[in-house]
């Protein structure tokens, strides 16, 4: 096929049916090592699944065609991606820009891990483009992480402008491509160099695995990536990369239902009087409107929005919910409501990334969407 659909790529990608048995769906080689035919004599290099498995490569290899990249790596959780592509490309010395409203856990990476290694960090707010290059120091600023959407704040971010300052710089761009998936928003074809997932969220889907993944550009730093990998050791295991590759099959479909759903609840919580602002790159009114119209197909699952009250109105109304349930994580095809500032993003109190107390963050689902509105009726008061 010449230029297959994502949603074919998606099914199909890394997936040909098993060449033994003809399984249409990748099986599990819950495995440790192979059998070698001889000393050296592996079959197609299988010779430990640290290094390679093949579950774990037809996920790998589905991620990196979905996202346009030379090559891909699956990991543990979405956090050990991230730090291995830190510890892959940056050393003591080097300095990154960072958003200033970054995931909490990603935060706490730069400030309490990374900086005891001499790796500075500078929060900047990347919508501001002049901000990025007062920020940026040619030569020594090494990385540019770009989040967008943001979690919990919804910010978004000019991908090819700052990729163009972060590249004049002599940076490398990475993108957390978590909130939008591969099925919203191409990074590298916007000029990221990697891309960052926790495939925790929208690419398994379904809330029951935790696991990341980086997808290289050019070959050269997925060789460099790749090492890293094996190298570090913080790999997936089969059985979690056969339920992400399982959830990627219908991501497109999902994610077409968390838009529309999003859209519906962004519309009610915007003409609600207890709702002082709602953040969602979807609005005309959110600040980046244009870029996000641009860069991302649509607008994707995740609200948030803050409540005309203090930290204990918030509490309440996250309480009062039912079917949205409340908890962390994101991107399932059951409904969530969390309160950031006490709960994913308790890690940033006190910094500049702190979060405001009455902020509630809801990860709209595939449920039906009146059932949704009526619980938002009841959690609202
Ligand atoms: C945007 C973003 N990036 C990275 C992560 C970390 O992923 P994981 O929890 O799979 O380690 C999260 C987790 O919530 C996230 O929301």
């Amino acid at each position: 096929m010449s230029n297959p659909g994502f949603e074919t790529q998606a099914i199909h990608a890394g997936q040909s049916p098993d060449p033994t048995t003809g399984a249409v769906v990748p099986p599990i080689y819950q495995v440790s090592t192979y059998k070698q035919d001889g000393v050296g004599g592996t079959r197609g290099g299988h010779d430990y699944s640290r290094s390679i498995n093949p579950t774990r490569t037809a996920l790998e290899e589905c991620l990196a065609t979905l996202e346009g990249g030379a090559r891909a790596m699956a990991f543990a959780s979405g956090m050990a991606a991230c730090d291995t592509l830190l510890r892959s490309v940056l050393a003591p010395g080097d300095h990154v820009i960072i958003p200033n409203d970054a995931y909490g856990g990603s935060y706490r990476l730069f400030k309490r891990v990374l900086e005891r290694w001499g790796v500075r960090h500078t929060p900047v707010a990347l919508g501001d483009l002049a901000a990025v290059t007062s920020a940026l120091e040619p030569g020594v600023t090494k990385l540019v992480w770009i989040e967008t959407p943001t979690n919990p704040l919804l910010a978004i971010a000019d991908i090819s402008a700052v990729a163009a300052l972060a590249h004049a710089a002599g940076a490398l761009v990475a993108v957390d491509n978590t909130f939008a998936s591969p099925y919203l928003q191409q990074p590298l074809a916007l000029g990221a160099d990697v891309v960052v997932h926790s495939t925790t969220k929208y690419l398994g889907g379904h809330s029951d695995v935790v696991g990341g993944a980086l997808v290289a550009k050019t070959e050269e730093l997925g060789e460099i990536l790749a090492f890293h990998h094996n190298a570090m050791g913080a790999i997936a295991g089969p059985f979690d990369s056969w339920l992400v590759l399982r959830g990627i099959r219908t991501l497109a479909l999902r994610v077409e239902r968390h838009c529309d759903n999003a859209e519906k609840i962004v519309d009610f919580l915007s003409a609600h009087p207890r709702v002082a602002t709602v953040l969602y790159p979807g609005l005309s009114t959110h600040h980046n409107h244009d870029v996000a119209s641009r860069q991302m197909k649509r607008f994707g699952g995740m609200i948030s929005f803050l409540i005309d009250g203090n930290t204990d109105d918030a509490i309440s109304v996250c309480n009062r919910a039912s079917l949205f349930t409340l908890g962390e994580s994101l991107g399932g095809v059951e409904s969530l409501i969390e309160l950031p500032a006490a709960m994913t993003h308790a890690s940033v109190t006190g910094s500049q990334l702190e979060v405001p107390a009455n902020l509630i963050r809801l990860s709209v689902g595939i449920e039906t969407v009146e059932d949704l509105l009526d619980d938002l009726v009841v959690a609202l008061g």
